[in-house]
Order: C-alpha cells, then sequence, then structure tokens
C-alpha cells in the first residue's frame, strides 16, 4: 500500500516549527507536481492552442497557480507588492465558462513558455521565503494569514487536476507520456455486473465547524442536516461495460432520455458517446492522460452530468425501477457507512486516489468500502445537488468569488475525489461543483431512492431582490431604524385593542413587515406584484434563512443574510401566507381584514386612487388601514393624471395628504397623531445610500 502523493495538512500541532516545515514541504512538493503535468506537454501548440474551444491554453494555467499565491499574499498583508505585474495581470482570472456555447475569443499575447518558468521560480522562492520567515501560531485559523498561503496549495491542487483534464482533452500528437503519470496496467477483464445493495437510513450532518483542525473553503463551513430514509446504491460505479449498451442503443441520438440543457450540449458538442471513448478501426480505445489503450470496461465511465441524467432515464427504462445519481447528501450516508477515517488519517491511501497507485482510473471493483466500492477514490462522483450554502456560510474575504458564482443551481456538486485529487479534495467534507456540461475525471454510481431532492435556495443576486432584502433584514445604517418593522411596530400600536384577526401587507417585498405584524396578528398576508420577490419570504418560512448579496461597488459585493430566526419571526412565519398580486386590481376574497399595511407602495402603484377606493370593501368596520410613503411620483411609475397629489389644483397647493383625505374621506377617518414621519435609509451600494423620510398615516375604517 502507499500513501498519497501529497497528504493533507492539518492546522494543528504541537511544534511551530515543525508545522513550518511541513508546510513549506507540501509546497514545495504541490508546486512541482503541478509543474510536471506541463511536461506532458510536447510541441509549441500544446502550449498556446486551447484544448478545448471553452478553456484558455495550457500556458495560461502554468502561470495562474503560481499568481495566485502572490495574489493571495498580498491581499492577506502578507507580500507588500506584487512581483510582475504585467503577468500577475495576464495570469489573474480564468474563463469563467458560463455555457457551453459562451465560447472565448479573446486574444492574448502570452508570454513565451521559459518567460513563464522564470516567474515561476521567482514565485517559488518568494513562497519558501514566506514560510520560512512568517510568524507562526497554531493552530492555524480562518483569519489567519497563514491561511493565503493553505489556500493557494489547495488551490493548486485544485487546478493540477484540472489541468490534467486539459491533458487529456489535447490532441493525442501534443502530448507525451511520463513516467510519474504513469496509468494502471492494463486490464481486459469484463465490467462486474452491478447490483444494487441497502443502505440504511439515517441522520445525516454535513459541514465543518470553524475550529475543524483541516483546511477547508468558504462552502464546507455552517451546517447542514438531512434526514434520509432507507435508499439502494448501486455497488460500483457504472463502468464502462455498463454504459456500453446505453451507446450501443443508441442513447445519444434519442432525445426522450435527455434533459432539455441536456440535449442541447449534445447537439452542440456533437457528443455519440463519452468524450474520452475513442473509435478507432472498429475497436473502442479508452483516452487516457497522454495515451490511448484498448478500453478497460471494468474501469468507471467518465461522463459529464448531463450523460449521466441521460443514462439514469435510459436504466431507469430498462430496468422498470426509477433509478437516478445520489444527492450530495445520500453520498456522505455511504460515505459514513463505508467506515473510512478523514484523509488527514490516512497511512496509505484506501482508494484510487492521491495518485497513490497511478494516474488512471483502475477497476471498479478494486477497492472495497463497506458494503460499497469506490465510495471515494478513482473517480469523482457526480451529484444530483447543486451547490448551495451550508447555514452559516460565510465568505473568505481571501477569495470572494470562490464560491458565491456558483450559488446559481447551474452547479452540481461533485464527490470522493479521483486518482488525482489530493489534499482538501481527498477530504470527506470536501465540496466542488462544476456544470453540467463540465468535463472532469468524473462518473457517477446510481441510486434508487424515495428521499426526496434538497429544494436549494436561490442565492439572491438579483440587485433589485437583493436591495429588498438588505431593506427588510440588513444591518440598520446611519442610526436609522428597520423601516419595515418600524411601520409595523407603529400599526400594531395604533391597533391599541381593536381585534386583529386578519391582516394584509400590500406590497410585503421580502416578507418582514407580514413577519412582524404575524407576532401579533395570527393569519397575515403578504402580497407583492414579483413573483420573484415573494419567494424571498417562502423560503424564510421553510428554511428560516436566505442567503442574498448586496453590491459593494461596481461588481464586487458582499454576501448577507436575510434570517427570521435570529429576528425571532421563525416562531410566528407560519401565520403568514405570501400571495402575488396587483395592489390595483385586487382578488375578491381579499378582504375582511383588521389591518391593511401599505409601506412605499402607494408612489409605485400605476393607479393608486384605485388602491385606496377599494379599501373600504376590504377593511372591516373598526380596522386600520395604514399608509407610509414619501410621496415620491415619478411619471414613469404613475401617470400624472394618476396623482393623488403633489400638484397645484384650482391654483393652490395638493398635497397627497390632501388626497388621501379627500379619497379615503367617506369611509375612513385619519386617527389623532398623524401624519407623522418615519425615516428609512436603504442601501444601494457600499457608499450610497437612499435616505427618506415617509409620511405615515393611519386611517380607521368608519361604518356605513
Ligand atoms: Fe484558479
Amino acid at each position: 500500500m502507499k500513501p498519497l502523493r501529497v497528504q493533507p495538512l492539518r492546522l494543528d500541532g504541537p511544534d511551530e516549527a515543525a508545522k513550518r516545515e511541513e508546510i513549506r514541504q507540501a509546497f514545495h512538493a504541490t508546486f512541482s507536481l503541478d509543474e510536471s503535468v506541463f511536461e506532458h506537454l510536447a510541441n509549441t501548440s500544446a502550449w498556446f492552442d486551447k484544448p478545448i474551444a471553452l478553456r484558455l491554453p495550457l500556458i495560461f494555467y502554468f502561470g495562474h497557480t503560481a499568481t495566485f499565491y502572490i495574489n493571495k499574499l498580498v491581499v492577506a498583508g502578507i507580500l507588500p507588492d506584487h512581483l510582475d505585474g504585467r503577468l500577475e495581470s495576464m495570469f489573474a482570472v480564468g474563463v469563467d465558462e458560463m455555457s457551453w456555447d459562451d465560447l472565448d475569443d479573446s486574444h492574448y499575447d502570452w508570454p513565451a513558455v521559459e518567460e513563464v518558468r522564470a516567474y515561476r521560480q521567482r514565485v517559488r522562492d518568494t513562497v519558501d521565503q514566506v514560510i520560512r520567515e512568517l510568524p507562526l501560531s497554531l493552530p492555524i485559523r480562518w483569519d489567519s494569514r497563514w491561511w493565503a498561503v493553505l489556500m493557494a496549495i489547495e488551490h493548486e491542487n485544485i487546478h493540477l487536476e484540472t489541468s490534467s483534464v486539459l491533458v487529456r482533452q489535447s490532441p493525442l500528437d501534443r502530448v507525451r507520456p511520463l513516467a510519474a503519470f504513469a496509468p494502471e496496467a492494463p486490464d481486459d477483464r469484463p465490467a462486474p455486473p452491478n447490483v444494487l445493495i441497502p443502505v440504511a437510513g439515517g441522520r445525516v450532518r454535513l459541514g465543518k465547524e470553524r475550529d475543524d483542525p483541516r483546511y477547508g473553503w468558504d462552502n464546507e463551513y455552517g451546517i447542514h442536516e438531512e434526514t434520509l430514509q432507507d435508499f439502494e446504491a448501486s455497488r460500483y460505479l457504472v463502468s464502462n461495460g455498463e454504459y456500453r449498451p446505453f451507446v450501443d442503443g443508441g442513447g445519444y441520438r434519442d432525445e426522450r432520455w435527455w434533459t432539455d440543457e441536456g440535449w442541447r450540449w449534445r447537439h452542440f458538442a456533437g457528443a455519440e458517446h463519452p468524450t474520452f471513448w475513442v473509435m478507432r478501426d472498429g475497436a473502442w480505445l479508452l483516452r487516457l492522460l497522454a495515451e490511448e489503450r484498448p478500453m478497460p470496461w471494468s474501469w468507471p465511465v467518465e461522463v459529464n452530468f448531463h450523460e449521466v441524467a441521460a443514462f439514469c432515464r435510459w436504466k431507469s427504462a430498462a430496468m422498470g425501477q426509477a433509478l437516478r445519481p445520489p444527492t450530495e447528501v445520500e453520498w456522505r450516508r455511504l460515505r459514513d457507512l463505508a467506515d473510512l477515517p478523514d484523509s488527514d488519517a490516512w497511512t496509505e491511501a484506501p482508494a484510487q486516489i492521491g495518485l497513490a497507485y497511478g494516474a488512471s482510473p483502475c477497476p471498479v471493483d478494486r477497492f472495497a468500502h463497506g458494503d460499497w466500492y469506490d465510495v471515494v477514490g478513482n473517480v469523482w462522483q457526480w451529484t444530483t445537488t447543486p451547490m448551495h450554502p451550508f447555514d452559516g456560510f460565510q465568505v473568505h474575504p481571501y477569495y470572494d468569488d470562490f464560491t458565491v458564482p456558483t450559488f446559481d443551481q447551474q452547479h452540481n456538486l461533485i464527490k470522493g475525489g479521483s486518482f488525482i485529487s489530493l489534499g482538501n479534495e481527498t477530504q470527506r467534507e470536501a465540496r466542488y461543483a462544476f456544470r453540467p456540461h463540465f468535463f472532469q475525471h468524473a462518473g457517477f454510481r446510481y441510486v434508487r431512492s424515495d428521499n426526496p431532492l434538497l429544494e436549494v435556495p436561490a442565492y439572491e443576486t438579483d440587485p433589485t431582490a437583493a436591495q429588498n432584502c438588505d431593506a427588510h433584514y440588513g444591518p440598520e445604517s446611519f442610526g436609522v431604524p428597520n423601516y419595515p418593522e418600524a411601520v409595523a411596530k407603529l400599526a400594531l400600536a395604533a391597533l391599541a385593542g381593536r381585534p386583529a384577526q386578519r391582516a394584509l401587507d400590500v406590497g410585503s417585498g421580502a416578507g418582514r413587515l407580514a413577519f412582524e405584524l404575524a407576532r401579533v396578528v395570527p393569519d397575515v398576508t403578504g402580497l407583492d406584484f414579483s413573483a420573484r420577490i415573494i419567494q424571498v419570504g417562502v423560503a424564510l418560512q421553510q428554511r428560516g434563512r436566505h442567503p442574498y448579496a448586496v453590491v459593494d461597488e461596481g461588481e464586487l459585493t458582499t454576501q448577507r443574510w436575510a434570517d427570521i430566526v435570529a429576528l425571532g419571526l421563525d416562531q410566528v412565519a407560519d401565520r403568514v401566507q405570501f400571495v402575488q398580486g396587483d395592489p390595483c386590481n385586487l382578488k375578491p376574497n381579499l378582504r375582511r381584514y383588521d389591518l391593511v399595511t401599505a409601506a412605499n407602495v402607494l408612489d409605485q402603484l400605476r393607479e393608486p386612487a384605485t388602491f385606496l377606493a377599494e379599501m373600504a370593501g376590504r377593511v372591516n368596520p373598526g380596522g386600520l388601514l395604514v399608509v407610509s410613503a414619501p410621496y415620491d411620483w415619478q411619471e414613469a411609475v404613475t401617470p400624472k393624471s394618476e396623482w393623488i397629489g403633489g400638484f397645484k389644483k384650482d391654483g393652490e397647493t395638493y398635497t397627497t395628504l390632501d388626497g388621501l383625505k379627500s379619497i379615503l374621506a367617506p369611509h375612513f377617518r385619519l386617527l389623532p397623531g398623524f401624519p407623522c414621519d418615519v425615516p428609512y435609509v436603504f442601501r444601494e451600494t457600499g457608499r450610497t445610500y437612499r435616505h427618506g423620510i415617509a409620511e405615515a398615516t393611519v386611517w380607521e375604517r368608519v361604518e356605513g
């Protein structure tokens, strides 16, 4: 048995000098291993031509991992300045491959390989010196400057893996085999027949504590718990042999098996079989890093998530039972039952992982883990679960765009690690996610399971919705109290012993005011024109917390949580129902309210008078209508003919309050003490805030 090529680092230890040396060794080993992958490249075009249209040429990745060290050491305040501004700008950020047809046509004037090699040596020397000299106290914490060093080492582990995929995707005449990355010995056995094995359900807990003694990426921290029912999981990963009937049976040409997006991808890519399968002279071969060999049918098939989903549909039809890829939590249940320690405790590799046994997959029946094989290692395993934040997620300030852009429900989690995974990638809590069309050394197993798929909240990045979240749940600014809460308090105080069974909040947005009313009123309806924004309130009811991103400046954002648990509103959240509707055209069933609130809605309506006139039929006698608004009339929103005030009438000033009195007068009386001012501050960016002073009026519905 063999150890991993580079062991995962721990953050703790008794001896600072020894830890410093351990990190230094890990740095050099990782830096060298990454460089050695590029020795596969046999000619200039291997370095400078893109292996696939969607990624940059390999020269970029050769520079990028080195640049990352410098950039992060500068961000962490360890280095005062950059080494080479030109290269560090060029190599800073890769293509964010948003879509399979999102071709990158930018042209770069790449430096020569030797220039980048020399730059890498300067980076190596610089980082070595930093590791030797930077003050160290153990354990290393998330807010320690050493985090930047570990982050850059782990970042290089990720790119070791993705660069090896690009080598594998390069034309064969551009690469040469290397002894250091020799694959497994050939294997001509047929694939073992796969079977479903029962998995006992149970409580599964994912996520790291902040003081976990192992480095983690930001998305690993926090807590996520689910209770699983019993299910079944395939004993083996799906092998090339098991996948073959899907290919031979025309699965790639049968639209029935594919999702809409998968089918579009298949057409665009012209895929007829897995990407590393090669048909030559009537025989199937498998492309490895730098060679082709007769198809090892017993090895796991390597496919993207579109292919995984299509195969599962096809196999379900063939077997007459519903199969699908596992969720992240179902994978973790196997991991827990497999009774393997976490990888920092391994003295030898219990799987095809960490380059311990070869730079290729191996037969799917070699490494048993409990009742299954390859629960870790061999190839990554696609799950159905999109990347999502655990409760308590925080962005790491040194790398704020590592995870957040993947909270888009377009990135599926992969688990378990591959034959070339090192460091954090081998850890139990590791979470990496890729777009469904993306190729890694990744395959899958299937499950038969009645466990529900996790409904993942979309990370609120829409600027309007996110601003609304922040106005409702964000921190107070400039000492001005939270506005929806202030209006709710004002309304509840005005009730003063009146019956309060039913309330309606018009323009409820992200739901704060409706939730606040529910502290007192047992039946609250939040109504908003935007179905999208209503989803925030619904998500908060379901999960208690909802992530959103606010703009700091330009494209820079900060992640925050809307959190009704912290506000104590989760106890009353189920008293609220959210409905989509037009305040100017309310549905007939919305009536018999003891309280109607409309905060910063009036001047946003197309026909405010229509809305106000409707209130007589909606509010119970003795009930209250609360209107709070800054009377900020805009012709683009409300045609001037519909303004209820804010103009000269018969030569005299006619305010919105005059208009309110006029429209509401027959059925409402203005309570004493009103109008009053209610200030608000809404954050637009980190440096721009909108400060308004709404005028609040409370109207009592009078009999008749
Ligand atoms: Fe990167």
